[in-house]
């Protein structure tokens, strides 16, 4: 259907004078006694355009909102330098009717409610906006990596190993477990792959492969995780993008975290401006600032260990207690992030205990080279470490867990054959989005949320 966007009409001079025609869905229309109005919006702007109907004694039929239109009409130049578009009723064709139960008549519905009609709510301006920052940042993230060498790779989904090794795996399979079957493994056995299998929650043992022979890789994808956390800040399905550099130490890891970080907000700011305006305006008071600030500044840096000195002398009152060992839950990341930095803030070298099999372990024997980004209102954004290179070391991690090592023979391989220092991260997609645009809940940030006890 030749038609030209309204982004490109709003955005230009070039149309004015000129006669085109614009498809889109009506957001209000008003009609009086020989003009009437239509707001037009085709999702390519936030912007609406304004259709000014000279109905003359033509007949008009008033467009009902939420119904999809096509029009054709003169571009003119509209009150603070915006452009409109003059038409006839006759220039009107409705594509798509919309009776009135639909259910964006009237703005200003909850985010609740708009979760609830998720295949609508991407009319509003607020969804429009978000999917609209995740589009840019997804292809700032590529530009990134693309510009500084890395190798784009695509990991598997469907897995025989736990990346994470803390059980969060969907099962895959083909059959329904039953009694006729002896025992576990000889269930597994008669199913789809032989063995047992699971969606990935990470794609970084591969990513270790493809970057031990390529320097250094990324992969942008989904991950899954079957934690049982009802919380605003997880999704069963989430997309993750995981760097792997070689020739790389934990301090290396960091330096490349916060060089992206800094690259991709600095694009969304630069092409972005309305959707940020916006979400400043709606969502959270100084969002600009915040993200200016962001990439200005020197990110912070703490060990575990000061971390949690820092908590216990905070004074507040956790709800989880805080003793060294213990896992950072989401106040107390919190706690540092907004009160003691009021920045984002490496966390690293954290205990071997709360950390997975594969990250190096530190002289100390304690702790490992771990590092978490934590930034204010959201947390833990990226989570990433050194790898244990050394082939002994890592079997000695792995066992320690009664990990079993026939599930990851490739994986040892690499140690064997040309180990290097070498390290990475993952990024949370959604958790980025939620920091970039002040989203309080994570179902806000994709399409379609999967979330524990909820599909659609
Ligand atoms: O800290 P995580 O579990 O680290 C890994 O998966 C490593 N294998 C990454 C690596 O080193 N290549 O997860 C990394 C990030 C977290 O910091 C968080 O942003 C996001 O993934 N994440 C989730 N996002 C939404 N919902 C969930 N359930 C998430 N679990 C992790």
């Amino acid at each position: 259907m030749k038609h030209t966007d309204i982004k490109e009409i709003i955005s230009s001079d070039k149309y004015i004078g000129q006669s085109v025609t614009v498809c889109g869905w009506v957001r209000t229309s008003r009609n009086s006694k020989s003009v009437a109005f239509i707001e037009l919006n085709d999702g390519t702007s936030l912007k609406n355009i304004q259709i000014v109907v000279d109905k003359g004694e033509q007949e008009y039929k008033e467009p009902r909102v939420g119904m999809s239109l096509k029009v054709t009409g003169k571009i003119v130049e509209g009150r603070n330098n915006t452009k409109e578009i003059n038409a006839l009723p006759a220039d009107i064709q409705i594509l798509g009717d919309c009776p009135t139960d639909y259910p964006l008549q009237k703005k200003g519905h909850t985010l609740e409610f708009m979760r609830s009609i998720p295949h609508l709510r991407s009319r509003s301006n607020t969804f429009n906006a978000v999917w609209r920052v995740r589009s840019v940042l997804a292809a700032a993230l590529h530009e990134y990596f693309q510009k500084n060498n890395y190798v784009y790779i695509n990991t598997p989904l469907i897995t025989g190993s736990d990346c994470e090794g803390a059980g969060e795996m969907f099962q895959v399979t083909t059959i329904g477990y039953d009694k006729e079957y002896k025992n576990e493994e000889e269930y597994y056995a008669n199913d789809f792959f032989g063995r047992k299998a699971g969606l990935s929650v990470s794609g970084q043992l591969e990513g270790e492969m493809a970057a031990t022979a390529m320097g250094k890789i990324y992969t942008f994808g989904p991950s899954f995780r079957a934690e049982n956390s009802n919380t605003p800040k997880h999704l069963a399905e989430f997309w993750h993008i995981e760097p792997e550099v070689a020739f790389a130490e934990l301090d290396d890891v960091i330096e490349i975290a916060e060089d992206m970080l800094k690259y991709v907000i600095g694009k969304l700011l630069e092409t972005c401006p309305d959707e940020i305006n916006f979400f400043d305006a709606h969502f959270e008071k100084g969002l600009k600032a915040r993200l200016e600030e962001l990439i200005s500044h020197e990110f912070g840096r703490v060990t575990y260990t000061e971390a949690i000195k820092l908590l216990q002398e905070s004074g507040e009152n956790f709800v989880y207690p805080v003793e060294w060992g213990c896992d950072l839950q989401t106040e107390h990341e919190r706690y540092i992030s907004e009160k003691v930095f009021k920045k984002a803030v490496f966390v690293t070298d954290y205990p071997k205990e709360i950390k997975s099999f594969y990250m190096k372990q530190n002289p100390d024997g304690k702790t490992v080279a771990a590092v978490d980004l934590l930034v204010p209102g959201v947390g833990e954004i990226i989570g990433g470490s050194e790898r244990e290179a050394d082939y002994d070391k890592l079997i000695a991690a792995m066992n320690e867990r009664n990990m079993n090592l026939d599930l990851y023979s490739d994986y040892l391989d690499l140690r064997k054959y040309g180990s290097v220092p070498h390290g990475g991260f993952g990024l949370g997609f959604e958790r980025l989005i939620m920091y970039t645009t002040g989203m309080a809940n994570i179902r806000d940030v994709i399409l379609f949320p999967r979330t524990v006890g909820s599909i659609r």
